[in-house]
């Protein structure tokens, strides 16, 4: 068992942000919903208890008992985590006169205090927050000020306690990073040992712990998820892992080659499936956006099924979840919002009647990333841009077929490769090229044509929830554009799409 923190999360939008930045110390830490209040295992070394978006004098806001662990671990309070420290000890919490956000300057006024080690006498942080604490019980003390409130921060003496009026953990407090690691390495005690190579062999440990010498199946996606996910289990149990990958006939070009290639070029057991036909007839004629998606779905998922039960004995169905996708199913009255919409072979271990892996299931995206590295796994895979899981279905607009397909993979891979070849590919998040139902006139040579438009999107992004359109050097959209029409027979229109996300999305659909 690792050490850890534990973070409990009252709702705050910042809660991941938190325990990214935690981790960065290669400290190991975990979000737990505001009233599950960890018990003293001796893993866990301090808790932090995040903001929210309620106010403590709200009736219903969340106020758990925090005697458990108070003055036994050391406990940090981030805004409301600091605020509901003060008023559930007899302090005062009341609105602020104005409601502060952004940026503030701090003054320490302990300099003794541990909180704020190598912390200059000033320093920028950022604010954000309706309510203010206007005052402290007895035994609290401010060790902080900004000049708009007393107590930006505070300790409890005699108590590894401390509250923090500002938030530490975003980019504009400039020492933020310095305070969190005073909490969790000089207050906490934690060692600082959670690395990518720990990770790898504390899971490869437990991985052989569980699954013994049962039989694994993953479905791979070509994504660094799932690939990843593999890598660690084939470290694990070797060849009791098998993969399965499935040609849907709306990847993208070539991919399905590639895949089992590099795969199978790093020993693992990689069986391909060819169902192009099966998605293509069964596609035939369907115009409608969620038809196509639950069609893709649905044929998945038989596919993988019957391919999985042509192996002798398996009993676990392996997936590539990550820990965002967990917090958010755990999350409890404070979970912080989001509009997550797709996913990509739900309904596969219900139906399987298999026990479920999940070996990525405590790491942010980021982190899995590192991780593949780690395990050897390619910069092209690693670094991949998402492609969503229905594929080029969802970007070949109207109706699907193997000719109209075929037509987006060249221009999809003509625009690809240019992105590489000028080094723009990892300066973008997501790339790719969409097939539109319309024909236009064009001339070529001295030929009147009448073909096919093609859709370039491009855009920045952090998540995926907003995004903002690249804006393209002009020779870089005219060469793309030259390239396409001239060598893809079928097009004779390049157009570049320049809308911003909300109100549009990534995908066409
Ligand atoms: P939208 O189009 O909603 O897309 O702005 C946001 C992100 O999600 C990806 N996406 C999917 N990913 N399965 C996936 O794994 C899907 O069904 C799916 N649909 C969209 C999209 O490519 C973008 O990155």
């Amino acid at each position: 068992m690792y050490e850890k923190i534990v973070i409990l999360d009252f709702g705050s939008q910042y809660t991941q942000l938190i325990a990214r930045r935690i981790r960065e110390l290669n400290v190991y830490c975990e979000i737990y919903p505001y009233n599950q209040i960890p018990v003293l295992d001796g893993t866990i070394k301090g808790v932090i208890l995040s903001g929210s978006p309620f106010s403590v004098n709200d009736n219903a806001s969340p106020k758990p008992d925090l005697s458990g662990i108070r003055g036994k671990l050391p406990i940090l309070g981030i805004c409301y985590g600091a605020q509901l420290l003060a008023a559930s000890s007899g302090g005062q919490v009341m609105p602020s006169k104005s409601r502060e956000y952004g940026r503030a300057t701090l003054e320490v006024m302990d300099v003794s205090s541990s909180l704020f080690k190598d912390f200059p006498i000033q320093s920028q942080v950022w604010m954000s927050h309706g309510d203010t604490i206007t005052a402290l019980p007895r035994n609290f003390l401010i060790t902080a000020s900004t000049t708009d409130i007393q107590v930006g921060a505070f300790q409890v003496t005699n108590e590894q306690t401390y509250g923090i009026q500002f938030h530490p953990e975003v980019y504009h407090t400039t020492e933020g990073i310095t305070l969190l690691r005073n909490f969790v390495v000089d207050i906490c005690g934690c060692s600082q040992t959670w690395t990518p190579a720990s990770f790898i062999e504390e899971t490869t440990r437990n991985l052989r712990e569980t699954l013994g010498s049962d039989k694994v199946v993953l479905g791979l996606s070509g994504g660094v998820d799932s690939s990843v996910a593999a890598l660690l289990l084939h470290r694990a149990i070797g060849k009791n892992l098998t993969c399965i990958f499935v040609d849907n006939g709306l990847l993208r070009k070539n991919e399905y080659q590639q895949v089992l290639d590099s795969f199978g070029s790093m020993g693992l057991n990689i069986v391909g499936v060819d169902a192009s036909q099966q998605f293509y007839n069964e596609l035939k004629g369907v115009t409608d956006p969620e038809s196509k998606r639950k069609i893709i779905g649905r044929n998945f998922i038989e596919v993988f099924e019957r391919e999985a039960q042509k192996i002798q004995g398996v009993s676990w169905l392996a997936q590539g979840t990550i820990y965002p996708d967990v917090i958010e199913s755990v999350s409890v009255n404070g979970p912080s919002a989001k509009i997550k919409s797709h996913h990509n072979v739900g309904g596969l271990p219900n139906q399987m009647n298999l026990k479920v892996v999940e070996p990525l299931r405590l790491l942010f995206k980021d982190e899995v990333r590192r991780v593949g590295k780690e395990l050897g796994l390619s910069a092209a895979i690693l670094n991949r841009h998402p492609f969503p899981g229905p594929g080029l279905g969802i970007r070949v607009i109207g109706e699907v077929t193997p000719q109209r397909v075929k037509l987006l993979q060249e221009a999809d891979n003509i625009y690809i490769k240019a992105l590489r070849e000028s080094e723009l590919y990892d300066k973008i998040w997501q790339a790719g090229a969409i097939l539109l139902p319309v024909q236009s006139v064009g001339v070529m040579g001295d030929e009147r044509t009448y073909e096919n438009v093609v859709a370039l999107r491009a855009v920045t992004s952090t998540d995926g929830m907003t995004a903002d359109w690249y804006p393209f050097p002009h020779n870089f959209l005219s060469r793309v554009s030259n390239e396409i029409i001239n060598k893809v027979r079928g097009i004779n229109r390049v157009v570049y799409d320049i809308s911003s996300k909300p109100p549009a999305t990534i995908e066409w659909e």
